[in-house]
């Protein structure tokens, strides 16, 4: 009797430290988390009208096939001009992304290619030189040399710059060779440079806003999620098996229960003698 008391004392003493420990840390977390989220609100002190450009994320979700569709069908008729996909090729791309062969001929092959064909732009390269000083880079593994992020970002810092032969810049690649062939659909934008210029905590121009100068056939959220589907896109395209991938967990988790078992039952077949 004596004894169960205890012990049901001893229980609830235990069970009252966890509850005070467990309160404890939502206690201190909260603490940490509120001054912080607080900032945050407020886009921190002294720069509230600056944009952090360099933070912006692609958030682009690999395993979202109609976003990839839409992300291939921009690239065919944005990008593709200049920008090559060279170990890509239509037929793979097709597969992968659930596109039907009649859709693949009707939208998305330039007339005279095949499905069997790499993704390759007409574009000469030679000229690419005398027109922009560069020729446009293969975009294979942009994502992976660059990050996703950085093309969301290089996609959405366009800006007019008169002096530039393009006639705009860009913020995340100064003295872009590239012109901003979006115009169309994001607007023109002018930056506001905070006075006396400077860089950021990133290191890069600081950027103070952006003023738009005309209107494009898409809103600020439809332009996002155009350069969203189109990062995504340049994203799959870097590592192909990456949409394949998710389906092969389980066979990895089949195929290492399998082993398990046959290890074990040459275990067995090794201690026989011993035992
Ligand atoms: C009129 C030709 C042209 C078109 C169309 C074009 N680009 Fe470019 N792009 C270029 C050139 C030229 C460069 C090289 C820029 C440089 O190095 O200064 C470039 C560079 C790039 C880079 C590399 C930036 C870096 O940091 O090195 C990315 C990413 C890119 N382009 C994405 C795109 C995407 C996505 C599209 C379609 C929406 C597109 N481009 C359409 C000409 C073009």
């Amino acid at each position: 009797m004596v004894d169960s008391l205890m012990h049901r004392n001893l229980l609830g003493r235990t069970a009252g430290r966890i509850v005070l420990a467990v309160a404890s840390l939502a206690l201190g977390a909260a603490l940490l988390v509120s001054p912080a989220a607080r900032a945050a609100e407020e886009g921190g002190h002294g720069e509230e009208h600056a944009v952090h450009w360099q933070g912006w994320k692609a958030g682009n979700v690999v395993s979202d096939k109609a976003s990839l569709q839409r992300g291939a069908t921009n690239f065919m008729n944005y990008c593709v001009g200049c920008h090559s996909l060279k170990y890509m090729r239509y037929e793979r791309m097709a597969k992968d992304l659930d596109i039907s062969t009649e859709q693949l001929r009707k939208n998305l092959i330039p007339t005279g290619a095949k499905p069997t064909d790499y993704i390759l732009s007409t574009f000469p390269k030679a000229e690419g030189e005398v027109w922009f000083g560069r020729s446009p880079p293969d975009l294979s593994l942009i994502t992976r040399s660059k990050g996703s992020d950085y093309v969301y970002q290089f996609l959405k810092t366009f800006y007019v710059d008169e002096t530039k032969p393009t006639k705009s810049n860009n913020l995340a690649l100064d003295g872009a060779a590239m012109p901003a062939v979006l115009s169309d659909l994001e607007g023109v934008k002018r930056a506001v440079f905070p006075a006396g210029g400077g860089v950021d905590a990133h290191g890069a121009k600081a950027l103070e806003r952006f003023e738009q100068v005309s209107p494009g056939a898409l809103t600020p959220e439809q332009f996002d999620g155009f350069v969203r589907d189109t990062v995504n896109y340049l994203s799959y395209v870097g590592e192909p098996t990456q949409v394949e991938r998710e389906g092969l967990g389980i066979w990895i988790v089949l195929f290492l229960l399998v082993f398990t078992w046959f290890a074990w039952l040459l275990k067995l077949e090794y201690w026989k003698e011993v035992h």
